[in-house]
This record gives structure tokens, C-alpha cells and sequence, in this order.
């Protein structure tokens, strides 16, 4: 587990390092904004989201008994990095008074807070763009028609059909304590589960994985968002506060119905464990090669963050 976060942890100097390197401080009245973009992207998050896409082209190449070339990683990398960049939108939005109204986020203020309320919807819909700018820039990757797809794939799984139709249907389900289980589960493979599929999708696209490799591991992703989702729900309840970096309780507070508010703890916990060993089934066969996805299935439920 130790090493496995170390490798989490590395991975995340390597995405700061990209955004750092490439989401500018601005050059003239757009400096306050490119500030808050980069207060809520850089240095703060697990980065899991490009931990997975990484590691999906890395399990591809390797069952495939390929290398992963230099140029591949790299667009992994920016592949990755754009992701975490529309992910801290997510949140800068999640947390803002008129959704979630949460203070904290990674540990500090949220964007809303430290800035100001307009400052955090345009640092949101310009970390939105500037994801699109990279993933469209042949610098960062070279095929056109690749990056034609990703930008398809992306933009379907975070728009009204993925994570923006969920946190819509999160926020309009508030108060509904009696809400049925398939409808949680509609709303969390939308908010929280098709962006994470996406990772392993776009890692598909750039390293060439056959149709079967590619819906195993899509699937894969599938059984890893839904497992980390409840356990999200489950760090609401019981987590703390200064690991997470985020307040506790906050459905609660809010009336948010989820997971835990649904089947209650002991059932909740039993699914995400289930959902994790599926995931881990999926990909297990390849023994050497999945050791870092079934780390990351592990992790998924056994996080205290
Ligand atoms: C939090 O995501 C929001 C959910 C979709 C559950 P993460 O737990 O990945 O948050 P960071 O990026 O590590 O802060
Ligand atoms: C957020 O879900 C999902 C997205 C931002 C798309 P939550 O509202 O449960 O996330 P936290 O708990 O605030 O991190
Ligand atoms: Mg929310
Ligand atoms: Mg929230
Ligand atoms: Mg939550």
C-alpha cells in the first residue's frame, strides 16, 4: 500500500509538472483568472484520473509486448494532465454555494473562497477549455485523428450524457430520501463513473488497443469509478477531515442522497468491495503487467482520502 502511494504520489509531481509547465499566469487582465485556474489544478488532488490513463497505456503495451516509447508517455502525460484539468473544474464548480456550497477542497480554501464567486465559475469553464486546447494541440499529440477522437470521447463523457447530466440529477435529487438504488447508480456513473472510464478509453485510443483490450478495460474503469464513488460516500460519513482535505458530512448537511444514505454502511461497503474484486477479475489474468490497475482497484476502497 506504502509503495503503491508512492507511486500515486509520483505520479502526481508528474501531472504538476505539466500543468505547471504549460497553463500560463496570463499576460495582461486575464492574470487573476489563469491564477485561480492554477490554484485549483496544481499541487493538491490524488491525480488518480491520470494515474489511470497512464496506466492503462502502460498495461496495453505491455500485453501487447510492446515498449512504451518516449513519445507515447508523453502523450499520456498530456492526455492525463488535460483530464485532471477538467476534473478541478468539476470540483471548483461542485463546491460553489448555489451546488455543494463546500469551503475546503484539497486542504485550502475552495476557489470560491479564496477568490470570488464569478472568479470560480470562469477559473472552471477556463480550466474546461484550456483541457480542449491541449488535447487539440498537435505538439502534445501527433495523430490528428487520434486527437480528433479524444476530444469526441472526452467531451461525450463530461458533458450532458456524462458528468454534467449526473451533477444535474445529483443536485435535483436533493432532499429525495427515498430515492431507488438504480437512480443513485445512474447518478454516479454519470458524475463520477464516465470520466473515469474515459481515462482508460482515451489510454486506448493512443496506444493502439485492440476492441476487446479496450472494452476490458473500459470495463475495468466502469467497476473502479462505482467503487470509488461509494467510497467517497463512505469517507463522507466516516472519514476525516484533515486527511481529505474536504469537509465530512457534507451530504449529509445537504441532504444528499447517496450510496450510504441508501443501503446504509455495512451493504455500501460490501458493494464497493465487490465492484473493486470485478474490476480486478477483469485484468488479473495478466499477471505481471496489472500489478499497478490492481493496486489501483485495492487503493479505491482502502483510501482514507
Ligand atoms: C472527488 O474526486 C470527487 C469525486 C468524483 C468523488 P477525488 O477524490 O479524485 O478528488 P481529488 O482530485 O483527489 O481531490
Ligand atoms: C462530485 O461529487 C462529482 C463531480 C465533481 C463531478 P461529490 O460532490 O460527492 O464530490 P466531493 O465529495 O465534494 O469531493
Ligand atoms: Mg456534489
Ligand atoms: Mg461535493
Ligand atoms: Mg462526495
Amino acid at each position: 500500500m506504502i509503495e503503491f502511494q508512492n507511486k500515486l504520489e509520483k505520479n502526481s509531481q508528474k501531472i504538476d509538472r505539466f500543468l505547471d509547465s504549460y497553463l500560463p499566469f496570463g499576460n495582461s487582465l486575464n492574470s487573476k483568472l489563469f491564477e485561480a485556474m492554477r490554484y485549483s489544478s496544481i499541487g493538491g488532488g490524488k491525480k488518480i484520473r491520470a494515474f489511470l490513463v497512464l496506466e492503462s497505456g502502460r498495461f496495453i503495451c505491455a500485453i501487447n509486448n510492446k515498449t512504451l516509447t518516449k513519445s507515447k508517455y508523453n502523450e499520456l502525460i498530456a492526455a492525463g494532465s488535460a483530464i485532471e484539468a477538467i476534473h478541478s473544474y468539476s470540483l471548483i464548480h461542485d463546491d460553489l454555494p448555489a451546488m455543494d456550497n463546500s469551503p475546503v477542497r484539497r486542504g485550502k480554501p475552495s476557489n470560491h473562497i479564496k477568490f470570488d464567486h464569478h472568479t470560480a465559475i470562469l477559473a472552471g469553464d477556463g480550466l474546461l477549455s484550456w483541457a480542449f486546447e491541449i488535447i487539440g494541440d498537435s505538439t502534445f499529440i501527433s495523430n490528428s485523428e487520434k486527437r480528433s477522437e479524444i476530444c469526441f470521447v472526452i467531451a461525450r463523457a463530461i458533458g450532458p450524457n456524462g458528468m454534467v447530466g449526473g451533477q444535474q440529477a445529483d443536485m435535483d435529487y436533493t432532499k429525495h430520501k427515498s430515492i431507488d438504488l438504480d437512480k443513485i447508480e445512474w447518478i454516479q456513473y454519470h458524475k463520477t463513473g464516465a470520466l473515469i472510464s474515459c481515462c482508460s478509453h482515451v489510454a486506448s485510443i493512443l496506444l493502439n488497443a485492440s476492441n476487446d483490450q479496450k472494452s476490458n478495460l473500459i470495463n475495468y474503469a466502469n467497476h473502479i469509478g462505482l467503487a470509488f464513488q461509494i467510497a467517497d460516500d463512505l469517507l463522507d460519513l466516516d472519514g476525516n477531515e484533515e486527511s481529505m482535505g474536504k469537509p465530512v458530512r457534507q451530504d449529509m448537511k445537504n441532504e444528499t442522497p447517496n450510496f450510504v444514505t441508501i443501503l446504509g454502511k455495512e451493504k455500501a461497503t460490501k458493494r464497493a468491495l465487490e465492484e473493486s474484486s470485478k474490476a480486478i477479475n477483469l485484468i488479473q489474468k495478466f499477471k505481471q503487467e496489472s500489478e499497478n490497475l490492481v493496486s489501483l482497484a485495492k487503493y479505491t476502497v482502502n483510501r482514507n482520502k
